[in-house]
């Protein structure tokens, strides 16, 4: 292989297996793939984590409403999960399941390399917990007397615990977060630094009232706290402490995406652990908005669940894929309708894309014998597309590098705009006509050749089956879909072009809006009988 541009390390939470996932979930998931997909394309040596979190309170009571024990029920889901990320070609390198041996060993390990570093001790927790968080608060920080993240009851807890120094780190991770850009967007920042400002207190960090964790290795009275438990997903998958097979000193530190409420875990308690391992901090959190629907986080209580294996069934995966991370701003909430999906996936994939490389093929197929010509003239419309195209990698490296995907889609598709424009300049039409007009026709034909194969290689970390498809209509191998091409032209003289499907059918929106939610309601009777039962 040949010389990487260095080594590249990112994470996605791992998911709770409390039930199946929703298009919430998939949207992190879909940003943490596209970002790995394009830092390989781009030469890194990249590795991708997920995985599910499987100890807690809350599991335990869904077993229990199950009547199943905690393990079959998190085998069950985590099937289900697994086989969403297989459907959705997601691109991860390790996952990892809490409940594994290599993880409940190295946790146990990780709890006492703390407590030699002085930084765990006995004591008694009194305060308020949020089992679907599995969040302690104190009274001052209930907001109207609920958890202040999901506004749900919390219980008043009273155990003997164990206790991790959280508040000899508060100094360290103050300068932390205010001196550094470790955690983005600056939105994130500004709530976590007035957090920590308000004083951090020691964490409470084992459980003895449940059994369903790993259990505290000199204290089998108590299990360790799924927060210490899950955090430590991120070094454990790669053989920590001892590391066999040299990942930690290869990969460590991670790029953390995470959705905003869970930041605080990342940001404060995360970084304190490491502290305390006298381990390297990661090397950015990052955290994203959530998507919403019907102005409210989707939950399953409230049935407004929308199921992305429906979507991807009637659309397919890219479309999905292409629709989550054009329409949503890194970092802010945005709004899930099914109207908004149809409509992005009509106008920017059927019509803009689809388009442009139908009208490309048949054009070639008819003006040039199905053969990609030689450009012969250049004027300056035509110099307009190509360096348009050949800096859109550039542009789209920018955006990539802030976690900005709607930006770099934006990016791509200001270049197939540009070229749909093109031709209705050079009128390849009327060109066609004139035979005195071939050597321009020939350039027309070459030009728009050439920006579709460039954009062909660069939506290959959004939507790369898509990429295949349209290299088979131009005559090129999707393996040679590689990054340094993205930014010359003149390398498809001579190439035999070759009409294939429509890339996107156009939908009748009217027409699947009303089956939309047809199929939504009865997925989710189906759901509610199954329950019943
Ligand atoms: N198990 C913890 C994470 C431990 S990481 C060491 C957890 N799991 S979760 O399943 O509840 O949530 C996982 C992620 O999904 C979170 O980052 C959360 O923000 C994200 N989302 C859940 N619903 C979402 C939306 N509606 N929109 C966007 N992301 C959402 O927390």
């Amino acid at each position: 292989m040949s010389e990487t541009k260095g080594t590249f390390y990112i994470t996605t939470p791992i998911y709770y297996p409390s039930a199946k996932l929703h298009i919430g979930h998939t949207y992190c998931t879909v940003m943490a793939d596209a970002m790995a997909r394009f830092k390989r394309l781009a030469g890194y040596d990249v590795r991708f984590l997920t995985g599910t979190d499987e100890h807690g309170q809350k599991i335990e009571k869904c077993a229990e409403e199950a009547g199943v024990t905690p393990q079959e029920y998190v085998d069950g889901v985590v099937e289900t999960i697994k086989r969403l990320w297989s459907t959705m070609e997601i691109s991860y390198d390790d996952f990892i399941r809490t409940t594994e041996p290599r993880h409940v060993e190295a946790v146990q390990k990780i709890f006492m390399k703390m407590y030699e570093a002085g930084d765990i001790y006995k004591g008694k927790y009194e305060g308020w917990y949020c089992t679907p968080c599995e969040s302690f608060w104190t009274e001052s920080q209930l907001v109207d007397g609920k958890c202040p993240d999901c506004g749900r009851e919390v219980k008043r807890m009273s155990e003997e615990a164990y206790f991790f120094k959280l508040s000899k780190y508060q100094d360290r991770i103050l300068d932390l977060l205010k001196n550094t850009d470790f955690l983005q967007p600056e939105s994130r920042r500004n709530e976590m630094v007035s957090f920590v400002e308000q004083g951090l207190d020691d964490l409470c960090i084992s459980r003895s009232s449940f059994d369903w964790g790993i259990p505290v290795p000199i204290d089998e009275n108590h299990v360790i706290y799924v927060w210490l438990d899950a955090l430590s997903n991120y070094l454990t998958s790669m053989g920590y402490p001892e590391d066999p097979d040299g990942l930690c000193k290869k990969y460590w530190p991670a790029w953390h995406l995470v959705g905003k409420e869970i930041v605080r875990f990342h940001s404060i308690i995360w970084p304190a652990m490491l502290m305390s391992l006298d381990m390297p901090l990661p090397k950015h959190v990052l955290g994203h908005g959530w998507i919403l629907i019907d102005g409210g986080k989707m939950s399953k209580s409230k049935g407004n669940i929308v199921d992305p294996e429906l979507l991807i069934d009637r659309y397919g995966v890219d479309a999905l894929k292409y629709f989550l991370l054009r329409e949503y701003t890194f970092g802010q909430d945005g709004l899930y309708t099914n109207e908004i999906m149809l409509n992005r996936i009509n106008f920017d994939l059927a019509n803009d894309l689809g388009n442009l490389l139908s009208r490309t093929v048949s054009m070639i197929e008819k003006y040039c014998d199905g053969v990609v010509p030689e450009a012969k003239t250049e004027d300056d419309i035509d110099r307009e597309l190509m360096a348009l195209a050949t800096d859109c990698g550039n542009v789209l490296e920018s955006h990539m590098n802030l976690f900005h995907f709607n930006n770099a889609l934006e990016a791509i598709w200001a270049v197939i705009g540009r070229a749909n424009k093109y031709i209705d300049e050079k009128t390849p039409w009327v060109l066609a006509k004139d035979p005195e007009k071939k050597d321009e026709l020939d350039t027309v034909m070459s030009n728009l050749a050439e920006t579709l194969r460039i954009v062909s290689i660069l939506i290959v970390p959004f939507m790369h089956t898509t990429s295949d498809r349209m290299r088979e209509q131009l005559g090129l191998a999707s393996e040679e879909a590689v990054w340094e091409d993205a930014f010359t032209f003149r390398k498809m003289a001579g190439v035999h072009v070759k009409k294939g499907d429509p890339l996107f059918p156009r939908l009748d929106v009217q027409k699947e809006l009303e089956e939309l939610s047809q199929l939504h309601q009865d997925k989710l009777a189906t759901k509610s009988k199954r329950n019943k039962k």
